[in-house]
């Protein structure tokens, strides 16, 4: 992975955007990879405007690895503005832009925001699961306490092969 690649993950890491789960979403999907295990779940909330519904907010929970959560901070980022069909025509390499170019190995990551995208959207996704809005949080999915102090910190071993995930306390 290129150092400038790696620093971007990094800083979407330390600061991710519009993460957590939307109790008012208007839209939920989620999916796992049958690469690596890993989920990601997406709420998407629409608003009005100038005749046009638009994507107003976009916000995600992860159990995954850093790369996916990084792309999945910059891709909710840039869904905001768009139209449901804007967005579901975004490739996940469109949705990992701003990081630049992935690694063949990392590209099934921003593959997967893209399939937790296009779960929301009501998009044919063979992996996805699509949500009601009354379901768990995907932390609740995967057995953690949501309402906890606590966020996922996802660890990469040297081989990108193995994801551990362990919690850390939200101020530590
Ligand atoms: Fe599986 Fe990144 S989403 S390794």
């Amino acid at each position: 992975m290129s150092d400038d690649l790696e620093s971007k993950i990094e800083e979407a890491i330390k600061n991710p955007r519009n993460l957590g789960e939307m109790k008012d979403a208007d839209a939920i999907g989620t999916v796992g990879s049958a690469d690596c295990g890993d989920m990601l779940r997406m709420w998407i909330k629409f608003k009005e405007e100038n005749g046009r519904k638009i994507i107003d907010r976009a916000t995600f929970q992860s159990f995954g690895c850093q790369t996916a959560i990084a792309v999945a901070s910059v891709a909710t980022e840039m869904l905001k503005g768009k139209t449901a069909a804007e967005a579901s025509t975004m490739s996940g390499e469109e949705l990992a832009a701003p990081l630049g170019p992935l690694p063949p190995v990392k590209i099934h990551c921003a593959q997967l925001v893209e399939g937790a995208l296009r779960s929301a959207l009501g998009g044919e996704e063979p992996q996805a699961a699509q949500t009601k809005s009354t379901s768990p949080t995907l932390l609740d999915s995967i057995g953690i306490d949501s309402k906890s102090q606590t966020k996922m910190k996802v660890v990469l071993r040297a081989t990108d092969a193995v994801v551990s995930a362990r919690r850390i306390h939200e101020h530590s």
